[in-house]
């Protein structure tokens, strides 16, 4: 059982990873202390044998102090997401210096950083490792995440604190609201529609695998100081992952939208957003969509023997009873 009667830090727990990965480790006996900003919104971990729910915000340096004192592990999940860059620079940047500076000071065995495989950028290369240099390009969310790493090497090799870093793809599952929930609304569609022959490359990752991966990475000799790409390798199609989900309400049916049409429209849309205080770089992401990418993850094959187990078609499966829940699927 991993990190069973370890006293562990799970920041982000309201949201879909933390919340995921904090009901797994106290499933398996570890002792959790599930970060909230708002502890309301822990509702449904405040009944979980073994999960403690603490009150803090990752921006607050002393809170985080207080929090973090006496843990054997953290896990940094917590991010935002979205919003101005100033906004997520004071979350994914400033947020993590708290955190690894708190942990610095409780002597914690490991923080667990939780990355993306954003910070390698819509520009990245066909073929991608951990080696590939990060290319984060003038997105929010790219930069303040690769600037987020950053910041835990630093201050890792500065305060001699144990770190390993995780880049997740696009990860899916029951609760997700991006890969699961707003994916299925697109694919039920008869038919799907989607830019291009949806021939490019997703990246996707089963939370469950991921979960698994973190695990190990908290422990494992191997993962001290180092970092791992965590998405299917090979990937799958987008006809795929989409055509996962329209299965689930019986259609495969297709329309692929031409290229040139988001070409034709990307300048105005990406005005629009530069103007919100949000650029995207909507040309590179049309491209980035609809080409054919893969993020090696034989780097954690090889050191930490972890790959995933759930193919696409069961990933999906398993999300059918909480798209029931949620009243999306009949
Ligand atoms: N979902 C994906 O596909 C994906 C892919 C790659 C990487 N990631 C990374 O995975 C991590 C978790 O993502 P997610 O999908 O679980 O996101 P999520 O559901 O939006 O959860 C984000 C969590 O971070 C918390 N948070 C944000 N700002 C905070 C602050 N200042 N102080 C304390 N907590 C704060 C949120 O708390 P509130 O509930 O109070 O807002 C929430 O619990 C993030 O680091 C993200 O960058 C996600």
């Amino acid at each position: 059982m991993a990190l069973q009667g370890q006293t562990v830090l799970v920041t982000g727990a309201t949201g879909f990873v933390g919340g995921a990965l904090a009901r797994r480790l106290a499933n398996d006996g570890a002792d959790v202390k599930a970060l909230a900003r708002t502890p309301e919104k822990g509702h449904s971990l405040r009944d979980v044998p073994n999960i403690e729910i603490v009150q803090g915000d990752i921006t607050d340096a002393e809170r985080m102090k207080a929090v973090i004192q006496g843990c054997d592990i953290v896990f940094h999940v917590a991010a935002a997401i979205g919003g101005t860059f100033e906004f997520q620079h004071k979350a994914n940047l400033d947020g993590v210096r708290n955190v690894m500076l708190a942990a610095a000071e409780a002597g914690v065995k490991r923080v667990v950083h939780v990355s993306t495989i954003a910070v390698y950028g819509y520009r990245a290369s066909r073929a991608v490792t951990e080696a590939t240099p990060p290319n984060p390009g003038r997105v929010a969310y790219n930069r303040t995440k690769a600037e987020g790493e950053r910041t835990v090497r630093e201050i890792g090799k500065e305060r001699g604190v144990s770190y390993s870093i995780v880049r997740p793809g696009m990860i899916y599952g029951p609760r997700s609201n991006a890969w699961t929930r707003m994916l299925f609304q697109v694919a039920r569609r008869k038919p799907t529609p989607f830019l291009g022959d949806g021939s490019g490359n997703p990246a996707p990752i089963y939370i469950d695998d991921l979960i698994d991966l973190m695990l190990l990475m908290a422990e494992h000799p191997a993962a001290e100081n180092e970092t791992f790409n965590a998405v299917n390798d090979p990937p799958p199609t987008w006809r795929e992952f989409l055509g996962g989900y329209s299965q689930l309400v019986g259609h495969q049916a297709w329309f692929g939208l031409p290229v040139w049409m988001g070409t034709v429209v990307a300048p105005l849309a990406e005005l629009v957003m530069t103007l919100r205080g949000t650029p995207q770089d909507v040309p590179a992401l049309i491209s980035y969509v609809t080409g054919q990418r893969t993020y090696s993850t034989a780097k954690a094959r090889e050191l930490l023997g972890w790959q995933p187990k759930t193919s696409l078609a069961d990933g999906i499966q398993q999300c059918a009873p909480w798209l029931r829940e949620k009243g999306l699927l009949s």
